[in-house]
């Protein structure tokens, strides 16, 4: 099953689609092998854009506070959240991390989140190890996002010595590309005020909700306590996340970024690309075209008689392989011969895909619906398999 060779080919293509010659380019050219991994958004490459701020950047110590571009940005991502503060962190993980520690003050505690959660089910139980707080997942009844009342059914108000009282509700927008809609955000926010529990977004990808319209960036932000925004996900920066919030709330969460190693001296490096990710890539207004290549990609599956397992609201297509009665393993093999890196049913669509991988999809789904040949050689398949991890 071992395609390196494979691999190897599709990033060879790719640099050839590139410069139209073949002849090996510089990797920060962007959109470089990225244009055919639908794995994650995670795997843009930084543009040469972001090298240029790079390049351009000043080197002060942000440990001390002094570096002007990270200042700056820092202010210029406080205005567009409308929030009162902002600090930059090296990644999603440490930025809801770091806000979950922030938050809570000292055990017994509980946090309410969705069953698929990212800090639940991918930060390696840090809320556990960092912050000793119990985690009440929740299975949302109508398949797409926690409503209130599932939040209010979970949470723990209770003042009896048994309880692990509730003191933060975590939510995540988008979570498996599908957006939790701001009025839920605003009832789950006035209800938790009221009841004294804090709330965080994982806004990890927050650019998308916003890009499909479902509200402004200020709008969804004035719905929480704290926010983790990525740069480095459909943004395409290198390196990055910020955690906005309240004045207080940044102090406490300097301190608490530091002791989790954090603290980072010339960190214009990365805080000037990051800046150049949101402007070109957020308020550049292409995440929108990603949400319509989705949908597009979603229609070509469907055309050959594939289904879908959620409805595309953003940049994230989920093709059922049980269904079609492929396994993830087989679908990674078949995408290979397309052309495409996969990870299983669920893909990715950033903004640097382009048409030619979404053609790559068609004959993708002639191939894994159809059986029809690729690469030469004719794979049918079977009947019925199991579909193994995603
Ligand atoms: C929703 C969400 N939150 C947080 C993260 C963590 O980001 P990082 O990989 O930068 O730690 C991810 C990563 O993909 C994510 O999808």
């Amino acid at each position: 099953m071992s395609t390196g060779l494979q691999q190897d080919k599709i990033e060879a293509e790719a640099q050839h689609l590139l410069n139209g010659s073949g002849t090996a380019i510089n990797a920060w050219s962007s959109p470089g092998p990225s244009a055919f991994d639908f794995r994650s958004d995670t795997i843009t490459t930084p543009t040469t854009r972001m090298l240029s701020a790079i390049a351009a950047t000043t080197l002060a110590d942000d440990v001390f506070q002094e570096d002007p571009t990270t200042n700056n940005f820092e202010s210029f991502i406080s205005d567009l959240t409308g929030k009162d503060a902002a600090l930059f962190v090296m990644s999603g993980t440490m930025g809801n991390q770091v806000a979950i520690r922030t938050h809570l003050q000292g055990p017994p505690h509980s946090i309410v989140a969705d069953h698929r959660s990212h800090i639940l089910e991918y930060e390696a139980g840090g809320a556990a190890v960092l912050s000793g707080a119990m985690t009440r997942p929740i299975v949302p009844g109508n398949g797409r996002y926690i409503t209130l009342e599932e939040i209010q059914e979970k949470c723990d108000l209770r003042s009896d010595i048994h309880g692990c009282p509730t003191k933060l509700i975590s939510l995540e927008n988008t979570l498996a590309g599908v957006v939790m809609p701001l009025d839920e955000c605003r009832r789950i926010k006035d209800w938790a005020t009221a009841n004294g529990i804090l709330v965080h977004l994982d806004g990890a990808r927050l650019w998308e909700v916003v890009a499909a319209g479902a509200g402004s960036l200020r709008d969804y932000c004035a719905c929480f306590d704290s926010i983790s925004l990525c740069f480095s996900k459909g943004l395409g920066a290198p390196i990055g996340s910020m955690v906005v919030g309240k004045r207080e709330f940044r102090e406490r969460a300097r301190w608490i970024r530091k002791m989790l190693g954090g603290g980072t001296r010339q960190l214009g490096v990365l805080t000037a690309a990051a800046r150049v990710a949101v402007e070109d890539q957020f308020l550049g207004g292409v995440l929108k075209a990603s949400h319509e290549r989705a949908r597009k990609v979603a229609r070509v599956w469907e055309r050959y008689g594939g289904q879908t397992t959620n409805p595309v609201e953003t940049n994230m297509v989920w093709f059922d392989l049980q269904a079609a009665g492929i396994s993830a393993d087989r679908f990674i093999e078949e995408g290979e011969k397309a052309g495409l890196r996969l990870r299983g049913g669920r893909l990715v669509v950033h903004y640097q895909i382009g048409e030619e991988a979404v053609r790559r999809v068609e004959k993708l789904a002639q191939a894994v619906l159809q059986g029809k040949e690729l690469n030469g050689s004719v794979e049918h398949p079977p009947k019925k398999m199991k579909m193994t991890t995603d």
